[in-house]
Formats: structure tokens, sequence, C-alpha cells
């Protein structure tokens, strides 16, 4: 999808969420050629909750992005603006992945995350299961390096 209302409501919520201290955020470049690519997805939630289907109206809250391959789904980035967390708004949108991910036959949702990232206790909830840890996977500009750890979810809604 390269609608350009829907890139920009994706990179309102980028530029709001993500700490700039850890580099994650994308560039509007990286992510309107990752939405180029058939196998990667995003989905944007409003503040109440519900799935944006008119990008042009609608504000977005949050969005998860992510990417296919056979079997599995990967979850490439999550975020949602500081003013609308702690609501539940990132579950609904695991959910609604796993629901996405699912029709596409993904038994299995992969995503890899710096190890001090609250979002953690996030995935942990949500069912995700630790199954590896890269050392010093993550290099900052300060020079300090961080382990990654890749979780795992097995996906019942195939
Ligand atoms: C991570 C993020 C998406 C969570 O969004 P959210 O809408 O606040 O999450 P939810 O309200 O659905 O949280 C559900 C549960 O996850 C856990 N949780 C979520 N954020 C948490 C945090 N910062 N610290 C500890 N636990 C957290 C809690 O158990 C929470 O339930 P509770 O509020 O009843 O305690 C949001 O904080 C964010 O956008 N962070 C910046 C971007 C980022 O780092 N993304 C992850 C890597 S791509």
């Amino acid at each position: 999808m390269s609608d350009p209302a829907f890139i920009d409501q994706i990179m309102a919520v980028m530029e709001a969420a993500f700490d700039p201290a850890w580099g994650e955020a994308w560039n509007r470049r990286q992510l309107t050629d990752a939405l180029m690519l058939p196998n990667t997805f995003a989905v944007l939630i409003s503040e109440s909750g519900e799935e944006l289907t008119d990008y042009s109206s609608q504000v977005a809250a949050g969005f998860v992005l992510s990417r296919n391959a056979p079997g599995e789904e990967e979850l490439l980035l999550i975020a949602v603006r500081p003013e609308f967390r702690r609501r539940g708004l990132a579950e609904k949108l695991v959910d609604a992945l796993k629901a996405q991910a699912g029709a596409r036959g993904a038994e299995k949702i992969f995503l890899e995350m710096r190890q001090n990232n609250p979002a953690q206790t996030l995935y942990r909830k949500l069912g995700f299961q630790p199954i590896g840890r890269r050392q010093d996977y993550y290099l900052f500009a300060d020079g300090s390096r961080m382990d990654a750890i890749t979780f795992c979810l097995m996906n019942k809604n195939v």
C-alpha cells in the first residue's frame, strides 16, 4: 500500500512514539519502500481501538508493521502515540495482526527487540516466548552495544 495518506498516518505515529535515543524509528523512505513489497503489511488503529479504513479523515493512534514469509510473520514495528498508551491499543493491534497473519497462513509470529525495551512486558503478556538472544546485536551512536532477544508466538488464528 503506497497511498500517501496511509504513509502519512504511520509516519505521524512513528515520529510521536519512538524515543530518538534508540534510533529505531524508520524514515519515510524506508517505510514507503517496505510497503511497496507485496509481503509487507500495516494495521492502523484509532484512539477508540477501531481499525482505520479511511486514512484521509481518521487519525491513527497506533500501528503495527509486519512482513510475511511462508508459514510465518515477522512483527517489524509496533507503536502507539504516548497520549494513548496503557489503554490496550497495542494488544488490539497484535490481535489484528494475529488474525490477518493467520489468514495469510502464518502459524508463527516472530519479533526481535533490544533487551531493555519495556515492550517486552507486552509481548510476554500476549504469549510470546523468548527463543533466542543475539549478543551485542544493536550498535548505538555512542558506540555502546546491546543484545537482541528473539520472541515467537504460535498463532492459533491460522
Ligand atoms: C510498546 C507500546 C507499543 C505499547 O503500547 P500500549 O498501547 O501502551 O500497550 P497496551 O496498553 O496494549 O499494553 C498492554 C500491556 O502490556 C504491558 N505494557 C505495555 N507497555 C508497557 C510498558 N511501557 N512497561 C511495562 N509494561 C507495559 C502491560 O502489561 C500492559 O497492560 P496494563 O496496562 O494493564 O499493565 C508503546 O509503549 C510504544 O509505542 N512504545 C514505543 C515504540 C516501541 O518501543 N515499540 C516496540 C518495539 S518496535
